[in-house]
């Protein structure tokens, strides 16, 4: 059996940014600088991508109507699927997000929306490693981070989309928040360790 909830604490800035991540969804009113934007998204390009597609394209928000517009069409959308659906889970959720002070991207000061381009070869697959690479730069440069999902809704809203400059074809996958946590180092939920189904050693 392999233990994994004994390893040692992390012994490089690479390890400590990957284990300190966390979720922040509490954000001062401070905004993020245009100098700061551009080495999250030279971060998010660094990343693989399948045939060197290199498929996602940026849309950054700072502008907090925007995002209000942007949050209240989603939790409209979310509410509307919720029911056509019997599924218990969805009901819940949009539930929760109809609730008239939520804001599914919690007030931060900025969003980056990640899109794929039509030519992508795995668009889920580069983009969502561009997102992880731009929320790790994050946490080195002092920023908090939160993908969010419930955002995704809004790809379906045409007009919106024109609005954000975004081409037709392109398909939104990483919807990211960022802004300088309000709180010091927050807690994230424990980790389940017992993951590994097999370890084959060489015999
Ligand atoms: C694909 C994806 C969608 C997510 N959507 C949301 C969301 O809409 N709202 C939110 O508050 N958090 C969202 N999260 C964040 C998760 O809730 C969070 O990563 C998880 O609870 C683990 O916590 P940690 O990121 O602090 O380790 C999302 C994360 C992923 C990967």
């Amino acid at each position: 059996m392999i233990d994994l909830s004994s390893c040692e604490e992390p012994e490089n800035d690479v390890l400590r940014a990957i284990f300190e991540r966390r979720s922040v969804r509490d954000y001062k009113d401070e905004p993020v600088s245009d100098d700061l934007i551009r080495k999250l998204i030279r971060a998010g390009v660094q990343a693989p991508s399948a045939a060197n597609k290199q498929p996602w394209r940026f849309v950054v928000v700072k502008d907090k109507q925007v995002m209000k517009r942007l949050s209240d069409k989603a939790k409209e959308l979310w509410v509307e699927e919720s029911r056509k659906s019997s599924n218990p889970d969805l009901i819940r959720m949009a539930q929760m997000v109809s609730l008239p002070d939520f804001n599914i991207f919690f007030d931060a000061p900025l969003l980056i929306m990640i899109f794929s381009h039509p030519d992508a070869f795995s668009p889920h697959y580069d983009c969502s490693l561009a997102a992880g690479n731009m929320m790790l730069a994050a946490g080195s440069l002092g920023l908090g981070s939160c993908w969010i999902g419930l955002a995704a809704p809004v790809e379906r809203v045409a007009t919106m989309m024109r609005e954000l400059g975004v081409p037709e074809g392109h398909r939104l996958i990483a919807p990211l928040i960022f802004g300088y946590p309000a709180k010091e180092r927050q807690k994230g939920p424990e980790r389940n360790m017992d993951v590994i189904l097999k370890w084959i050693e060489q015999v």
